[in-house]
């Protein structure tokens, strides 16, 4: 790998699902562009994961977000393009590729009848990590499931489970890990304590990887967001970046007549007709107020029938930004 800062490089990465074939098929899996091609869960995709930060992967359902994962994961073979994690190929260098990674994948599964201590203690085993370096103990203190150790994993909460899958992803120490949509259907509580453990995570140097169809969630906790929608990556930016994209705030203002000219100040992001009658503008709330606006308009002559407002957020943005790929 040419950048030492970098935790992942990816690069134009392709998968296609190879067509579901007769009955046999697997049913509701490709649905609608299931062609006789196969399903292009991927187009080409490329962007970098650097190291030490929270990413976020946002996306749709099905915009190919865990096809990504389970390729970096090694559980999903890519059709062509290149993933180095912690600078080893995962095609030249396969083991150091998964040595490198945690992964807590979608779905919970684990053997509902070991206890948390022997869980991570069977993935130790697996990873062929010596018992004496084993981190079983400290682990399960970490996720904060120390008190659950001898109890058997199906007794153990929603929350509790995907606390133990952390645990479980990082007993051979990758310095990577990745979750794929850790706090699907996890309530409010305990989506706070696994941004928490997340974040300690981060903290003690791991980069992160998640992906997440909460906004608020990447707004918390992600240093930087990339987007993909139907294979493609669509945007690959600081988290802040984004929500400055939202600093912006739209009036709607009904005017007496026409408009000719169209007002101006600098702090106005844009300014277009949106009806005979109806100006749109977008002003950076930050450096000017409604009421200026609305002085301005004034000041240039016209009388405001009538006022409404839109503010946009990260949400905005994210359907902004997928939408408008739909209509290129
Ligand atoms: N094994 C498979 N065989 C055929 N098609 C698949 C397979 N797995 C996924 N797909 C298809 O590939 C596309 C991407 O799916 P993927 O699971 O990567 O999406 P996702 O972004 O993780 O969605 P979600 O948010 O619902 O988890 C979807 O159209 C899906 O139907
Ligand atoms: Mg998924």
């Amino acid at each position: 790998m040419s950048d030492s800062s970098v935790a992942i490089a990816i690069r134009d990465l392709v998968k296609r699902y190879a067509p579901v074939k007769g009955k046999g098929g697997r049913a509701g899996q490709g649905g609608a562009g299931q062609g006789a091609e196969g399903k292009l869960a991927l187009g080409g995709v490329s962007f970098d994961v650097p190291q030490g930060q929270i990413f976020g992967l946002l996306g749709p359902n099905g915009a190919g977000k865990s096809t990504l994962i389970n390729i970096m994961a090694g559980l999903v073979m890519k059709t062509s393009g290149t993933v180095e994690i912690w600078g080893h190929d995962i095609d030249r260098d396969s083991r150091n590729a998964k040595a490198s990674i945690g992964i807590v994948p979608q779905e919970i599964v684990f053997d509902p009848f070991f206890t948390p201590f022997e869980v991570l203690e069977n993935q130790g085993g697996l990873w062929g990590v010596p018992k004496a370096l084993r981190r079983s103990e400290e682990l399960l203190k970490a996720v904060h499931l120390a008190d659950k150790r001898n109890a058997y994993s199906r007794s153990l909460s929603g929350g509790m489970k995907r606390r133990l899958l952390i645990a479980k992803a990082m007993v051979h120490s990758p310095p990577i890990l990745v979750l794929d949509e850790p706090t699907a259907g996890v309530d409010v509580e305990l989506r706070r304590q696994l941004w928490e453990l997340v974040s300690e995570l981060n903290h003690q140097g791991v980069t992160v990887v998640l992906t997440t169809h909460y906004l608020e969630e990447a707004e918390e906790l992600c240093d930087r967001i990339a987007i993909i929608n139907h294979g493609q990556l669509i945007t690959n930016r600081p988290t802040r970046e984004l929500v400055e994209m939202t600093r912006e705030k739209i009036l709607l203002l009904t005017l007496d007549r026409d408009i000719g000219d169209l007002p101006s100040h600098p702090a106005f992001v844009k300014c277009r007709k949106a009806g005979e009658r109806v100006l749109e503008i977008t002003y950076d709330k930050d450096r000017v107020t409604a009421g200026e606006v609305l002085g301005q308009v004034q000041a240039q002559g016209f009388v405001i029938v009538d006022v409404s407002t839109q503010e946009p957020d990260l949400e905005d943005v994210f359907v902004q930004l997928t939408s408008d790929r739909e209509a290129a």
